[in-house]
């Protein structure tokens, strides 16, 4: 169930008008639903209760670069969620929101070594190594800190995700993981360095996947390479297969989390149950729009309705710096009206102040709009905010969270003193 609807031609997010967050906190302003946040985790972690034998063998690491609010974090966390993280920003985000730090797990493929300081020194639960050259840095990190690192390999599977050539990360071309075949050798360096405890194995193939059957063959391909393994005597604790499970944006019909959960638990317990007479191994997720993508939305005022020789153009206040997704995937975001109108509809580009041709939010629109109308920017809750940058010395947006009929303000807008202060004229 949607919570964004309308109510007597009025949009609402819960039981809160839209129209009443743009008259307290202005525009442009993400606003997100703290009943779809917590539905969308319930999703996984439901599921994961249902069908892991016991609380422990799963955990829900949810992807902090979809949307890192802390009031967004504070509530997966309290809802029992762990955090995939992919830079030491993120750890002190995850910390400052109340996470847990042995809890974190930290994906990427350039960890300085301040990162990897840092996290060892919180004690995250494990890091994802994607690379035989970081393994041998995080050895040294490790070993002159006296600590010992808990290690996954990232292993890229090869298996296309079918999915946007930039948000695909799982064949052999891409930049992540350690190739399948060189991942023994790699689990080989790993298990002789002597300040690493080898415990897990990851892959994540891409984002916006509408079918899980990409994701069951990476998993395949992961469960071969884990008895591979245990055959030389590594054995591994965990399992982690990534986020990207896709959203409805216009018209998808992406796989249900629990049907996919519970084709992914049958595999993996059959297999557990056949090889290992039934041990079980922990199994971690890692998503991230899937939970937040559809919790949120990018609220904006049209300033000018222009009538274009060839088309016609509604220029809103929200820009390409506050939701870069239209221009840099071409993505597809639902426009949808605050206050519904009698009135004829025209056919619009929703397009914002910014100095680019590629500032536009939407296409070929059909509206029924006029000047100062506020329009609701659609499954804006994943990769909006946390892309967002001060291009045109554009303040970032207000964010705020609802539940039921009241509103946080969980971020202030931003002032342009504020996108200046960290600068300094020479004397
Ligand atoms: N784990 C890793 C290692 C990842 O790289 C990502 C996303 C996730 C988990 C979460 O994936 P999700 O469940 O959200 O699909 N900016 C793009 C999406 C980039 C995804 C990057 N990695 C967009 O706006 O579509």
């Amino acid at each position: 169930m949607s919570h964004f609807s309308y109510h007597d031609g009025d949009l609402f997010a819960e039981k809160t008008p839209l129209s009443d967050i743009a008259r307290q906190f202005g525009t442009p302003t993400y606003v997100y639903s703290k009943a779809a946040l917590l539905e969308n985790f319930s999703a996984y972690n439901d599921a994961c209760k249902r069908h892991s034998s016991n609380e422990n063998s799963s955990l829900v690491c949810y992807s902090v670069k979809s949307n890192s609010n802390l009031a967004v974090l504070n509530l997966l966390a309290r809802a029992g969620s762990g955090f995939d993280i992919v830079s030491g920003g993120e750890l002190l985000r995850v910390i400052a929101a109340g996470g847990d730090p042995r809890k974190v797990i930290f994906s990427g493929v350039g960890k300085s070594r301040d990162e990897m300081r840092l996290a060892l020194q919180h004690d995250i639960l494990c890091f994802n190594v994607e690379s035989i050259p970081e393994l041998h840095r995080l050895n040294d990190v490790a070993g002159a800190l006296g600590k010992r690192a808990a290690v996954s390999l990232r292993v890229n599977p090869n298996v296309d995700a079918k999915t946007h050539p930039y948000i695909s990360t799982g064949l052999k071309e891409n930049k992540f993981g350690v190739a399948y075949e060189d991942a023994l050798l790699a689990y080989r360096t790993a298990a002789d360095l002597p300040h690493l405890d080898v415990v897990g194995i990851d892959c994540h193939i891409g984002s916006q996947l509408l079918d899980d059957a990409p994701l069951l063959e990476a998993l395949d391909k992961v469960i071969e390479l884990v008895d591979q393994l245990d055959s030389e005597g590594i054995s591994l604790h965990h399992l982690d297969i990534g986020g990207g499970i896709g959203i409805t944006y216009d018209d998808e019909t992406p796989v249900a989390v629990g049907d996919y959960l519970g084709r992914l638990f049958a595999r993996i317990n059959a297999w557990r149950n056949e090889k290992y007479q039934g041990a079980p191994i922990k199994v971690l997720f890692e998503p991230g729009r899937s939970i937040v993508g559809n919790a949120g939305i990018l609220l904006t005022e049209v300033q000018y309705l222009k009538h274009g020789a060839s088309k016609n153009f509604a220029v809103v206040d929200a820009a390409m710096n506050d939701l870069m997704r239209p221009a840099m995937y071409q993505a597809w975001h639902g426009v949808q009206p605050v206050a519904q109108r009698g009135s004829p509809a025209q056919t619009y580009d929703v397009v914002g102040p910014v100095c680019e041709s590629g500032d536009w939010l939407a296409r070929s629109r059909s509206l029924a709009i006029e000047a100062d109308d506020l329009l609701a920017i659609m499954s804006a809750g994943a990769y909006g905010m946390t892309m967002a940058s001060n291009y045109n010395t554009r303040g970032r947006a207000a964010e705020i969270m609802v539940d039921g009929d009241r509103m946080h303000l969980v971020r202030r807008r931003e002032q342009a003193a504020d996108l200046f202060a960290l600068e300094s004229i020479p004397d």
